[in-house]
């Protein structure tokens, strides 16, 4: 007996494409997208299986039209912090994991420092490995967030601080880690706050990171892009990863572990790719024809029997601090 949603995936032929639309629902799959957003969003998207059976029958919908991608838009959640834990994503096996790099390198005893928090989502998932952490965001309302975020029986392990990565208010070698995961830091500063055999973890977005997205956006890649941003808003670049390890080599840190992957990634819905486009910095504008177009073409163009395809691209860096 097919599940529900063996009984709602496409039929694909031989060549792999979508066989013909097959009608299953008896209101358009987009239709049904909107019912369920409507439906979901108050009870916090806490429907997973409903939404996995939406996400097959839109994939029998060839052909988004702008119009459903702005009603989308319209109804799919804010981001609260930086919790991307309602998206449907898989991806292709990666070769590490950042919260694995960094659990591996903790200790039960060690003072950990988190620059560019966010909601304090990672570092909260981080906790049980560490004795006592400090995470730090420029942003007030990220703190805010990351403090409710923290259950009553953490509470004397983690603390949040609105600081900003270019002055952190701690004395001299104050930690025993350091981590920083898709934000900004300064290598003095970091250099500053470890203790000697300290080590320091960061993990950025790659340049080529959902690369078919920012073509059908007509930009070169997420890195130019970034680029462009920052010099916009006056604030310094974030380096590619031979700038960042100058740096930190240059602020007295050893370069012990220098990694990246780039592999096949896929939202499995559309409201999880509508989501992911209002929640990160991307060249996108729902009040804009032609990138929602360009939106709708590249949903039709990168559908595949997993979900709509692009690419996720990280970089790894871990340094330490020498001894004496
Ligand atoms: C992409 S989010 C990453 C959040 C978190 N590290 C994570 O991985 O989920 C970047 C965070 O860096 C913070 N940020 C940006 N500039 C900063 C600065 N100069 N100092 C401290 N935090 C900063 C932003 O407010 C934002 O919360």
């Amino acid at each position: 007996m097919p599940t529900l949603q063996q009984s709602l995936r496409p039929e694909r032929n031989e060549s792999g494409t979508p066989a013909q639309h097959r009608r299953v629902l008896t209101m358009d799959p987009w239709q049904a997208e909107v019912v369920y957003a409507a439906i979901a969003r108050p009870f916090g998207y806490r429907f997973p299986r409903l939404s996995k059976a939406i996400n097959y029958a839109c994939f029998m919908n060839e052909n988004v039209t702008i119009e459903e991608l702005r009603m989308l838009a319209s109804l799919v959640a804010d981001r609260r912090g930086w919790d991307f834990s309602s998206l449907n994503v898989e991806r292709d096996p990666v070769p590490w994991e950042y919260e694995e790099v960094v659990c591996a390198l903790l200790l039960p005893e060690h003072r950990v420092l988190d620059i560019g928090t966010g909601g304090g989502e990672v570092f909260l998932r981080l906790a049980p490995s560490l004795g006592e952490g400090v995470g730090v965001d420029i942003d007030p309302e990220m703190i805010r967030v990351a403090r409710q975020n923290t259950p009553i029986a953490m509470r004397d392990t983690l603390r949040f601080l609105t600081m900003s990565a270019e002055e952190l208010r701690f004395p001299d070698a104050s930690f025993d880690a350091i981590i920083n995961r898709q934000a900004p830091f300064v290598a003095t500063e970091v250099a500053r706050l470890l203790r000697p055999s300290g080590v320091f973890v960061t993990q950025e977005v790659g340049d080529h990171n959902t690369q078919n997205i920012f073509d059908a956006l007509g930009w070169d890649s997420n890195g130019a892009y970034m680029r462009a941003l920052l010099a916009e808003q006056d604030k310094p670049p974030t380096g590619a990863l031979e700038n960042v390890a100058a740096d930190l080599k240059r602020a007295g840190l050893t370069i012990v572990r220098r990694e990246s992957y780039d592999v096949p990634y896929y939202f499995q819905d559309l409201d999880s790719l509508v989501f992911w486009l209002r929640a990160v910095p991307v060249p996108m504008n729902f009040d804009d024809d032609q990138n929602v177009r360009a939106i709708a073409t590249f949903i039709t163009e990168n559908q595949t029997s997993r979900g709509i395809r692009t690419n996720e691209h990280r970089e790894l860096l871990v340094a330490a601090k020498p001894v004496g």
